[in-house]
């Protein structure tokens, strides 16, 4: 025991006080999490941070509950790690989960401490990065845990927008500990180990009668695919951390900044190479036939690196991050070989909310549009594909960065409006001649126009031939689009990435503003 009237006894106090604090939880939680493969809470902390960088903030706070036994155990830290440290030597505030300590629930001082930390974000402008695990509101402490969760909600909405907010969730996470994640602009899931879900598979049995295992209700894989709640499966919890490490080196430190420059040699001219003329030959001459637009993508971006977003979600539209000389963009992409690159509601969703985190972040938007239009059904339009639709439109009407569109095939109808156009205030539109640029394909426009026509004639078939043959011609091109400027101009495939490297240089410099109001409605 240290003598606590000396200076040495009370540094020594100290010493055993922060070691109480980073042992807080017992060596058989410890035990039980390694065994699943997973972390505890302070490893991912370390992890995730540059080494050394870890600061600390409220190890020693601790609850004051007298209901239910709790008197009887006081853990520092009362299950949350918070604190601060580096990303790629650029500052972050951080909390972790402790689910060795009340099974991560969260309780008053929790909560406070959640709060603190995402004060502190928001006052000195850089990013949160929340580490998810635990069963929800602290049942012990009633009513004080709900109200906790709500004041995280507000300022996490608060948050919004002003900081990149990012989560990762590590294992299960229940109740409360889901609203805050799925208010953050990026959630990242762990394969297997990791779930989250309001109710779980016990009270669902009991209400509904269903029954659910815990990873199909709620596992990563769910998340990604089907509920389109998370942005990354990742492999395991070290895969999760790095690509969190990857995200953030394309995101500024908050909404006055702009994202990090990275080096890259800023020649004046740009050269066409080898892999830029691959793009000459990518398209089909039968427009039936589909194409990878990742091809397109990589080629435009620095090394061939692409961050996607929501890989798994609707993958018939691509989202992610590159570079374009060493500075961020963003990357929206039909993708014609998953559903013929269809619009439809999931697609249109994933695509509004990657449009505007990039305007709340400062980062370029690059479009790659070949969509055939909006898919029609009845299960659509009965989900509502009216208003959900409706969120693309808004979301690229609404950003204000810079705006590039390139058309390499269709772009039909209302997609061809929604998907970046100039009429939606797009600065720069850029089309392949292989571009088709009309209300909808040849077989059904001349379906609608000559019925009459087609149901007189002696040879249906070759009548139809002729018909499409015609409208081809004079429709499905990009000239007509680009006489009336609606297109800047129709450039070889080998030239996109050199175009759009010279038209981002200006774009550099854009201003736009928005007129003044609270805010605006878009459909949700
Ligand atoms: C207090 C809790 C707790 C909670 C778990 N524990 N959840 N303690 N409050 N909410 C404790 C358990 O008693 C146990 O303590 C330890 O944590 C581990 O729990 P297990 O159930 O053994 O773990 P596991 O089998 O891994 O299951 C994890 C789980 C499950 C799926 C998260 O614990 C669970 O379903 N918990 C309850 C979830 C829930 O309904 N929460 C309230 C939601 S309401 P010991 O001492 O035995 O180790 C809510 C309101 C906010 O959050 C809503 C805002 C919109």
């Amino acid at each position: 025991m240290a003598n606590l009237r000396t200076t040495a006894g009370k540094l020594a106090d100290l010493g055993d006080r922060i070691d109480k604090a980073v042992h807080a939880a017992s060596a058989t939680s410890v035990d039980k999490q390694h065994a699943r493969g997973k972390m505890t809470a302070r490893e991912r902390v370390l992890t995730l941070l540059d080494e050394g960088t870890f600061t600390e903030m409220d190890e020693f706070g601790r609850h004051r509950s007298t209901k239910f036994g709790m008197e009887k155990r006081r853990p520092y830290g009362d299950g949350v790690i918070i604190g601060v440290g580096a990303i790629h030597e650029r500052p972050v505030c951080v909390f972790s989960q402790d689910v060795g300590i009340f099974g991560g629930s969260l309780g008053q001082v929790y909560g406070e401490k959640i709060c603190k930390i995402i004060d502190f974000a928001v006052k000195t402008g850089v990013p949160l990065i929340g580490m998810n695990e635990g069963g929800g509101a602290r049942i012990q402490e009633g009513v004080v845990s709900l109200g906790m969760y709500g004041e995280i909600f507000r300022r996490n909405t608060m948050a919004s927008g002003v900081i990149p907010q990012i989560s990762l969730i590590m294992g299960a996470a229940a109740g409360g500990h889901v609203y805050s994640p799925a208010l953050t602009d990026f959630v990242v899931m762990v394969d297997q180990t990791s779930q989250m879900f309001i109710t779980g598979p016990e009270v669902i049995k009991t209400v509904t009668g269903e029954d659910v295992s815990m990873e199909e209700l709620g596992g990563g894989r769910t998340h990604n695919a089907i509920a389109g709640n998370a942005h990354y499966l990742a492999a395991d919890e070290a895969d999760a951390i790095e690509y969190v490490r990857d995200l953030v080196s394309y995101l500024p430190q908050n909404n006055l900044e702009d994202p990090p420059v990275y080096d890259f040699p800023d020649d004046v001219d740009v050269p066409i190479n080898d892999h830029d003329r691959t793009l000459d030959a990518l398209i089909p001459d039968d427009a039936s036939h589909s194409y990878d637009m990742s091809e397109i993508i990589r080629t435009v971006l620095d090394d061939d690196e692409f961050l996607e977003v929501m890989g798994m979600y609707a993958p018939n539209i691509v989202c992610g991050f590159g570079r374009v000389e060493g500075r961020s963009i963003g990357v929206v992409a039909n993708q014609p070989s998953q559903l013929a690159g269809v619009l439809d509601i999931k697609a249109s969703e994933k695509a509004a909310r990657f449009v505007r985190t990039c305007d709340a972040f400062n980062i370029p938007i690059l479009t790659f549009v070949d969509v055939p239009g909006f898919l029609p059904g009845v299960d659509q339009e009965h989900n509502g594909i009216i208003h959900r639709g409706a969120k693309l439109i808004y979301a690229y009407a609404e950003a204000t960065v810079p705006k590039m569109t390139v058309i390499t095939r269709k772009a039909y109808g209302g997609a061809y409006i929604v998907m970046g156009s100039k009429h939606l205030g797009a600065d720069v539109n850029l089309a392949w001649p292989t571009a088709q640029i009309a209300v909808m394909g040849a077989s059904g426009a001349v379906n609608i126009l000559y019925r009459k026509e087609l149901a007189e004639a002696d040879d249906p078939d070759a009548e139809r031939e002729r018909l499409m043959g015609e409208y081809e011609e004079e429709m499905s091109n990009p000239y007509v689009a680009a006489e009336r400027g609606y297109v800047d101009q129709v450039i070889y495939p080998h030239e996109t990435r050199s175009q759009v490297i010279r038209f981002l240089r200006l774009l550099r410099t854009k201003r736009e503003a928005l007129p003044p109001k609270k805010h605006g409605n878009i459909p949700l």
